[in-house]
């Protein structure tokens, strides 16, 4: 048994109560991986860590990535910092299509350790499980490949990975533009070969101008749901064309991004189950101004989860706890909330909230012990990321002999 002792703080969601809880001095017993004591017992165990009066939390869920691709896309930055929007870059020849090249010609074992690479920055930062889509690879063969990798690092890396088909990401380049023919390239052999292949758990789609279409969307989607994938959407990021109220038809389990969000919209997303996930990190990556609406979903009872959405392009950033500052500062959320929608919320958004998302008792121990004091100085300390030690599923990142 291990044993965490001399806790300061810790706080998390409690899902009995249905509120963020700080539990001062105590102690958590971890077996085979389980949170199986919350108490105020000390000295138990075979190992112990002595936490110095520190914050424990959850570790992060983070429910929306795309880690599988090759290299960065560093100069769509500069180009987007002389005034460029990442609309023109795309239709420059940019976005997300000029990532598919780099997916298509590398060999699996060197994209598995890219993203292995990847991983263990997530998890240096206290991720300790994400959601990661593929689509950058956008044909049958690369999106597969791209889906064996996500299961070959889930399988050898400490972080936890649910993999997404995202092969609705964009129209590539051999279609010319013939988002139909793509459409039915996806339903007829892709979607079918994606369920066959029993990685991916989720389907997502980019409904967007210039992507796919309300139609198209709906398509994908509701083939996906007849091989048993889950559906999500990308959605309302730069136009609005109604794709949240399609993620209320086909109960999407999340509608992600949001920004351009109508209020009729809104009330389809409260009348659902669909969890809104908030990705503010791209709002501030791209430069823009208009975060997504946080406070008027949480008002009207929407689920809320914030994510990273870490890709190439539109948003370069792996950290959460930077995404829980920019959550406080533009998304108007509390510290209790942000850090509520980076561990629990995310958790429900990939539907392992039974699981992981909170410390409690019964429930695998992924969890992080900081070097501070309260979690107000998790945001406050924004990019420095004071991490003492990372725990997933019992065990130790930094190993204790
Ligand atoms: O979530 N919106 C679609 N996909 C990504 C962007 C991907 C890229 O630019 O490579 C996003 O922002
Ligand atoms: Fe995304």
């Amino acid at each position: 048994m291990l044993q965490l002792k001399n806790i300061g703080i810790l706080s998390t969601y409690n899902s009995e109560t249905g509120s963020f809880d700080s539990l001062k001095n105590c102690t958590i017993d971890i077996e085979n991986g389980i949170v199986i004591d919350i108490g105020k017992n000390d000295n138990k165990g075979e190992h112990t860590i002595d936490c110095n009066q520190k914050l424990v939390t959850p570790g992060f869920v983070d429910a929306h990535t795309h880690p599988v691709f090759k290299n960065g896309r560093e100069k769509e930055f500069t180009q987007r910092i002389s005034g460029k929007s990442y609309e023109e870059i795309s239709a420059n020849g940019g976005g997300i299509n000029s990532s598919i090249i780099g997916v298509r010609e590398i060999n699996e074992t060197e994209l598995l350790d890219i993203v292995i690479n990847r991983m263990d920055e997530f998890l240096i930062l206290g991720t300790t499980t994400i959601e990661a889509k593929t689509g950058y690879g956008l044909d049958t063969e690369s999106e597969l490949k791209s889906l064996r990798v996500l299961d070959q690092v889930h399988n050898n890396h400490k972080i936890d990975i649910f993999p997404t088909f995202l092969g609705a990401h964009s129209v590539p380049d051999e279609f010319n533009g013939d988002a139909n023919a793509y459409v039915d390239l996806l339903c007829n052999e892709m979607i079918p070969a994606v369920s066959e292949q029993g990685i991916a758990k989720f389907c997502d789609v980019f409904c967007e101008v210039g992507y796919f279409d309300l139609l198209q969307s709906s398509k994908v989607l509701k083939t996906a749901i007849k091989y048993n994938l889950v559906p999500r959407i990308h959605t309302d990021e730069f136009s609005n064309i109604g794709g949240s109220k399609l993620a209320s038809e086909v109960k999407a389990i999340s509608a992600d991004h949001l920004m351009e969000i109508s209020d009729e919209d809104i009330n389809f997303l409260s009348n659902s189950d669909t969890i809104a996930i908030l990705l503010p990190g791209t709002t501030f990556f791209l430069g823009k101004e208009k975060y997504a609406p946080a406070r008027k979903l949480i008002d009207r009872g929407v689920h809320i989860a914030v994510a990273s959405d870490f890709n190439p392009g539109s948003c370069h950033i792996k950290s959460m706890p930077f995404i829980i500052g920019l959550s406080c500062i533009y998304l108007g959320l509390s510290i209790e909330e942000a850090l509520k929608a980076a561990t629990w919320s995310g958790a429900c958004a990939i539907n392992e909230q039974e699981r992981i998302g909170s410390i409690e008792v019964g429930k695998q121990a992924d969890l992080i012990i900081w070097d501070l004091d309260t979690i107000e100085q998790i945001p406050y300390n924004l990019t420095s990321t004071p991490i003492r030690n990372v725990i997933k599923a019992g065990e130790p990142l930094i190993s204790l002999d």
